[in-house]
């Protein structure tokens, strides 16, 4: 049906009989002369239909956009001043002399260079999939992927599958259960990653995996996360931390400059968690934006402002001043969308300082609170923001993850509106994570990482002594505020694996119930290992420069995790539902 691809007609084909398969693009009826743009996976390509072949005349005043057509014709160069630079084959254009309508199509539900609705381009995705730009985003997701597989198996990982029916993995995140029908009453987990498998095969001695595959996890939805999403995971045995760090760097510096050109920097830069919530109260701090947050409580401790003396003198408490460059031209309006942006975070306020000059103490400022600050508190703060005149000083004072959950987006808001995001990679590993950290919604402690995760110190003893002081050897990959990555080095013997469990409020009947197979394992010559996982969809989202990873995945769910496409979930038949031993609590949906 075809011997050349529409974007790949050019001038090397001048005067050559050629035949493309496509679809219509446009029609253009210019009084006797019919134009026909065809469109297929590589690009555009004019058609000329002359009057004078009137049946192949006649079939092209008949075809419509969207029509899928294979025409026959002479290259020719197109007529002089009627070139298109943006095209690779702008330079020519086909005289048609034959043509075959292979399919009809009924007008489009939207036209594809329309701005639709995000619901109606799911609904119709294989039609939104037409569109250049989302063809050139799977392009790229498949170059990555290219890429990442030839890179692991230069450096001898092998590619091995894990089962998608499983048992219950510990990621955090709420299981997706499949029901059994040979088991009345039980039910699989989808995997929310192959972590425990990927570790058994570490035991077995394949001591280099990787896999790229889908996990499961139904939990709140955002830009960055759907319920069922792409990971490349990946294990190795008997390396150390900054070996396997190593390694993984390498595999993002290569895909980057293969898939990109970019050259990223080598090493990545290092920061410890308590430095990345210190400065930027994130742990996945966008290094692009040049703001910091800065710790004055000790400044304002004995002030006679309650806002900042309560927070400040309290240990769970935390008092940081950001400041602005430039800021002290925003409006008293512009102040106040900040302080309700904050409150959307539970910031009580936003209180702040306008600096005219700096270099005048308290007469150069302007501000509410002014007055509640003592001369040295001013100098004190002044000095360490290193505020200059024209710029703006916020304040965030409160438990310490109020102020980290405000001001950390706070300053990436800031960033955004003030046009403060430098236009460059800025790819971060966060390391030396605590092990474990308080759920406030759960009232317990959980494990930071994964409960796979082992300590710097390898003493069980040592670990139940202060366990809220390890430190995990944990590491995530942040590239412009996104966490792609996150892995850790494993506990490898089960008196550690038994130790953290037993923190973690696991009682050892518990732990063997939903993971003896993997204690068991431990026991029977587990080497040292370690790896991580990268998620795919965000490096492609990211690499792409996409604003969210459904732009980056074919068939993506909605934020209600609902595919609008195939309409699913749906309802099932009642026999279907007694198959698998189950009755609704629910009402059935009738004709289900
Ligand atoms: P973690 O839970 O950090 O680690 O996941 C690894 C990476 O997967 C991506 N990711 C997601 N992407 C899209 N939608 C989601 N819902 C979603 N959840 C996570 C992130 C994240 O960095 N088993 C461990 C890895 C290991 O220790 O080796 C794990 O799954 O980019
Ligand atoms: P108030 O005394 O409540 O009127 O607050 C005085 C200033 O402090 C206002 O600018 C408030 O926005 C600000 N403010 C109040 N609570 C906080 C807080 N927890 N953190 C930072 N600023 C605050």
């Amino acid at each position: 049906m075809r011997s050349h691809y529409c974007g790949q007609v050019d001038e090397s084909l001048i005067g050559q009989s050629v035949t493309v398969a496509g679809w219509v693009h446009r029609r253009r009826d210019h009084g006797g002369v019919i134009f026909i743009d065809l469109r297929d996976r590589d690009g555009l390509l004019q058609i000329v239909f002359d009057p004078d072949r009137a049946d192949v005349f006649r079939e092209a005043e008949r075809a419509r956009g969207e029509y899928v057509l294979s025409v026959r014709g002479t290259v020719r160069p197109r007529p002089a001043g009627t070139a298109n630079a943006h095209l690779k084959s702008g330079q020519v254009e086909l005289l048609a002399d034959a043509i075959d309508v292979l399919n009809r199509s009924e007008p489009l539900p939207f036209q594809l260079d329309e701005e639709v609705r995000e619901e109606v381009r799911l609904k119709y995705r294989y039609l939104d999939l037409r569109r250049e730009v989302m063809q050139q985003r799977l392009l790229l997701r498949h170059r990555l992927t290219r890429s990442i597989r030839r890179y692991l198996d230069d450096n001898r990982f092998v590619d091995i599958e894990t089962p998608m029916l499983t048992k219950a993995t510990p990621e955090g995140a709420r299981d997706y259960l499949v029901p059994s029908r040979t088991h009345p009453g039980e039910f699989f987990a989808l995997p929310q990653s192959p972590q425990i498998f990927k570790q058994l095969l570490m035991v077995s001695g394949f001591d280099r995996y990787y896999q790229i595959v889908r996990c499961f996890r139904d939990e709140d939805l955002r830009a960055d996360r759907q319920p069922d999403f792409t990971q490349v995971d990946i294990e190795t045995s008997f390396l150390t931390q900054d070996q396997i760090m190593a390694i993984m760097e390498g595999l993002i510096r290569e895909t980057f400059a293969e898939v990109l050109k970019v050259k990223l920097p080598d090493p990545f830069a290092r920061m410890s968690y308590a430095e990345a919530m210190r400065r930027y109260a994130s742990d996945k701090p966008d290094l692009r934006i040049p703001l910091e947050l800065i710790d004055v409580a000790d400044l304002v401790a004995d002030s006679d402002f309650k806002v900042f003396s309560g927070p400040a003198k309290d240990p769970d408490g935390r008092v940081v001043a950001l400041c602005l460059p430039g800021g002290a031209e925003l409006s008293r309006g512009q102040i106040d969308e900040y302080t309700a942006f904050v409150g959307r975070y539970k910031a009580k306020g936003l209180a702040y300082v306008k600096v005219t000059d700096p270099a005048q103490g308290r007469a150069g400022l302007q501000s509410p609170i002014l007055k509640f600050l003592t001369d040295s508190a001013v100098a004190g703060i002044l000095e360490r923001t290193r505020a200059a005149a024209g710029d703006l000083i916020f304040f965030g004072a409160d438990r310490a993850k109020v102020v980290n959950d405000s001001m950390g987006a706070l300053r990436l808001k800031l960033g955004q509106d003030r046009g403060l995001v430098a236009n460059e990679w800025r790819p971060l590993w966060v390391v030396d994570f605590p092990m474990f950290e308080y759920d406030e919604d759960a009232k317990r402690w959980v494990a930071m990482h994964h409960p796979f995760t082992a300590p710097v110190n390898d003493d069980p003893a040592a670990l139940q002594a202060a366990p809220w002081l390890a430190i995990a050897k944990a590491y995530d990959m942040v590239l412009n505020g996104s966490e792609i990555g996150g892995g850790s080095v494993r506990i490898h013997r089960d008196d550690m694996q038994s130790a953290v469990f037993g923190l973690l409020g696991i009682d050892p009947e518990e732990a063997v119930r939903k993971f003896g197979f993997l204690l068991e394992a431990l026991r029977f010559g587990a080497p040292p290992h370690g790896g991580i996982a990268f998620g795919l969809d965000r490096l492609a989202m990211l690499m792409s420069n996409a604003d969210s990873i459904r732009e980056v995945i074919a068939f993506p769910k909605t934020q209600t995790a609902f595919c609008p496409l195939t309409e699913a979930p749906t309802a099932v038949s009642e026999q279907q539902l007694k198959d698998l031993h189950i009755r609704l609590r629910l009402p059935v949906v009738p004709g289900a």
